[in-house]
C-alpha cells in the first residue's frame, strides 16, 4: 500500500496549476448539456417545477461526495484520482474497475457533448444536419472538435487551463444574462404546483425505462410528484458530475495540499447557484409542459420575446460545452496514465512526453476512441452512463476515506472531512440511492461495461502490473 502512496510524484508530469487554474477546469468540465439541456427535459418530463428541487439535492449528494474526494485528493495528490485511492484501500481489483468506470464516465462524456456541441455550432452557423446533426452517418462536427482540443490538451496543461478558462468565462456569463434577464419573466403560476402530482407514464413505457428501485420493489410506475422528483435528481446529477476531474490533477499543481480542495468544493459551489437559479428561472418563464426538449433554455426565452438572449445562450452552450471536453481529455490522459504506470494498462501509456510533460500517448489514444464513439453512435441516451459511472466512483471513494483513516492514521491530511466516518457513510448511501433511481437499461449497460472490464483486466492487467509483480509466482514484470 505505501507503495502505491508514494509513487504518485513521479515527475514526469508538470507543476504548473493554481487554484484558480483549477477552479476554472472544474466550472469548465462541471457546467455543460446537465443545465443547457437536461435541465429542461426533465422538468418536462419527471419533476415539473420540482427539478429546482432535483438540482438541490443533487448538488447535496454531490457535495457530500467532493468532501471525501477533497480530503483523499489533498492528502494523496495523484494523477489517478479514485482510482489510486481504491489501490490503496481496497485493493487491485478494485482500482481497475473505479480506473474502467472513470474512463467510460470521461470517455462517454465527452462523447456525447461532442454531438450535443456539433449540434449547437450547426443551428448557430446553419450548417448542414447531414454532417453536422444527431442524424448525420459520420458525425464530422464532432470528430473535429475532439480532434482540435487533443491538441491543445498535448501540447500542455497551461494551455489546457488557460483555454478552458476563456471559455469558462463565456458560458458563466450567459447563466448571470439568464437569470438577470429571465428573473423579470417568471410568473407565479407558472411555479405552482411547485411538486406537481403523481400520474401515470405516458403509454407504452417499458419496465427498461423504469427507475431500477421502482423496479426491483415492483412498483407502480409513475411519472412526477416526489418520487418524480428523485428520478430528475439521479438524470440531472450528470450535470454535477465532472469536479473529481480535478482531483486527477495533484501531480500538476504547485500547492496541492490547498489548492486542490479550494478547487474541487470552490467549483462544485458555484455551480451548484448557478444550476438552482437557472432552473428556478426556466421553469417561471413558461409551463413546464411547454418547454422545448431540444434547446430549452433558448426557447424559453424566444417564447417571452427575448430572441436576443436565445442567440446569446447557443453561443455560451458552443464554448460551454467545448471547456467540458477539454477537461474531460485531459482527464483521461491522467487517469490511462495512472493505469499505464502501474502496468494496469501497456506501460507505454504511462509515460509523460518529455518537452511538454503530458501524458501524450493515452491522450491521443483516448481521443480517438472518444472521435469513433462520436462519429458513428448516437448515444445523447447513454448520458446515464455518465451518472453511474461518476456515482460508483463516488461511493469507493467515500469508502475510502475512513479506511485509510484507520490503516494511516499518520497521513498527512490538510483537509479532514468533517464527522468521519458519519458523512462518508451518508455519502456513500446518497450516492448509491441515486444510482438505484437510474432506469433498469442504464443498470444493464453498465454491467455489460463492467464485465467487458474484468475479462481485459483478468486477462492483461493482472499479469502485468508492477504492484503484484514481486509477489506474483512467476515474477515476471
Ligand atoms: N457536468 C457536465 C455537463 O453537465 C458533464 O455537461
Amino acid at each position: 500500500m505505501d507503495e502505491v502512496l508514494r509513487r504518485q510524484d513521479s515527475g514526469d508530469l508538470k507543476r504548473r496549476l493554481r487554484g484558480r487554474d483549477l477552479v476554472g477546469m472544474g466550472v469548465g468540465i462541471i457546467i455543460g448539456t446537465g443545465i443547457f439541456t437536461l435541465a429542461g427535459v426533465e422538468a418536462k418530463t419527471h419533476a415539473g417545477p420540482a427539478v429546482t428541487l432535483s438540482f438541490v439535492l443533487g448538488a447535496v449528494v454531490a457535495g457530500l461526495a467532493a468532501l471525501c474526494y477533497a480530503e483523499l485528493a489533498s492528502s494523496v495528490p495523484t494523477a489517478g484520482s479514485a482510482y489510486t485511492y481504491a489501490f490503496a484501500t481496497l485493493g487491485e481489483v478494485f482500482a481497475w474497475i473505479i480506473g474502467w468506470d472513470l474512463l467510460l464516465e470521461f470517455a462517454l462524456g465527452a462523447a456525447v457533448v461532442s454531438r450535443g456541441w456539433s449540434g449547437y455550432l450547426a443551428n448557430l452557423l446553419g450548417l448542414s444536419p447531414e454532417w453536422f446533426g444527431e442524424d448525420a452517418t459520420v458525425n464530422i462536427g464532432a470528430v473535429l472538435i475532439i480532434a482540435v482540443l487533443t491538441v491543445v490538451a498535448v501540447l500542455g496543461i497551461k494551455e489546457s487551463a488557460w483555454l478552458t478558462n476563456l471559455l469558462v468565462c463565456v458560458k458563466v456569463a450567459v447563466c448571470v444574462l439568464v437569470l438577470a434577464v429571465g428573473l423579470f419573466f417568471v410568473k407565479g403560476a407558472n411555479l405552482t404546483p411547485f411538486i406537481p402530482p403523481a400520474r401515470a407514464p405516458e403509454a407504452g413505457t417499458t419496465v427498461l425505462e423504469q427507475p431500477a428501485v421502482q423496479a426491483v420493489l415492483g412498483l407502480e410506475q409513475s411519472v412526477y410528484g416526489i418520487a418524480g422528483m428523485i428520478t430528475a435528481a439521479a438524470v440531472v446529477f450528470f450535470a454535477y458530475t465532472g469536479f473529481e476531474a480535478l482531483a486527477n490533477l495533484g501531480e500538476e499543481t504547485l500547492n496541492p495540499r490547498k489548492d486542490l480542495r479550494v478547487g474541487i468544493l470552490g467549483a462544485l459551489g458555484v455551480c451548484a447557484l448557478l444550476y438552482i437559479g437557472v432552473s428556478i428561472v426556466l421553469t417561471g418563464m413558461i409551463p413546464f409542459t411547454d418547454i422545448d426538449t431540444g434547446a430549452p433554455l433558448a426557447d424559453a426565452f424566444d417564447r417571452v420575446g427575448q430572441h436576443w438572449v436565445g442567440a446569446l445562450i447557443s453561443l455560451g452552450a458552443v464554448t460551454g460545452l467545448t471547456s467540458v471536453m477539454m477537461v474531460e481529455l485531459v482527464t483521461i490522459g491522467r487517469i490511462g496514465f495512472a493505469m499505464g504506470r502501474d502496468g494496469l494498462l501497456p506501460k507505454a501509456l504511462g509515460t509523460a512526453h518529455p518537452r511538454w510533460g503530458t501524458p501524450h500517448r493515452m491522450t491521443v489514444g483516448g481521443a480517438v476512441l472518444i472521435a469513433v464513439l462520436a462519429a458513428f453512435i448516437p448515444i445523447s441516451e447513454l448520458a446515464d452512463m455518465v451518472s453511474i459511472g461518476a456515482l460508483s466512483a463516488m461511493i469507493i471513494v467515500a469508502v475510502a476515506v475512513p479506511v485509510l483513516r484507520r490503516r494511516r492514521p499518520d497521513l498527512d491530511r490538510p483537509f479532514r472531512v468533517p464527522f468521519s466516518p458519519v458523512i462518508p457513510v451518508v455519502a456513500a448511501l446518497a450516492c448509491l440511492y441515486l444510482m438505484l433511481n437510474l432506469n433498469v437499461l442504464t443498470w444493464i449497460r453498465f454491467a455489460v461495461w463492467l464485465a467487458i472490464g474484468l475479462v481485459i483486466y483478468f486477462a492483461y492487467g493482472r499479469r502485468h502490473s508492477r504492484f503484484a509483480a514481486p509477489v506474483s509466482p512467476s515474477g515476471t514484470d
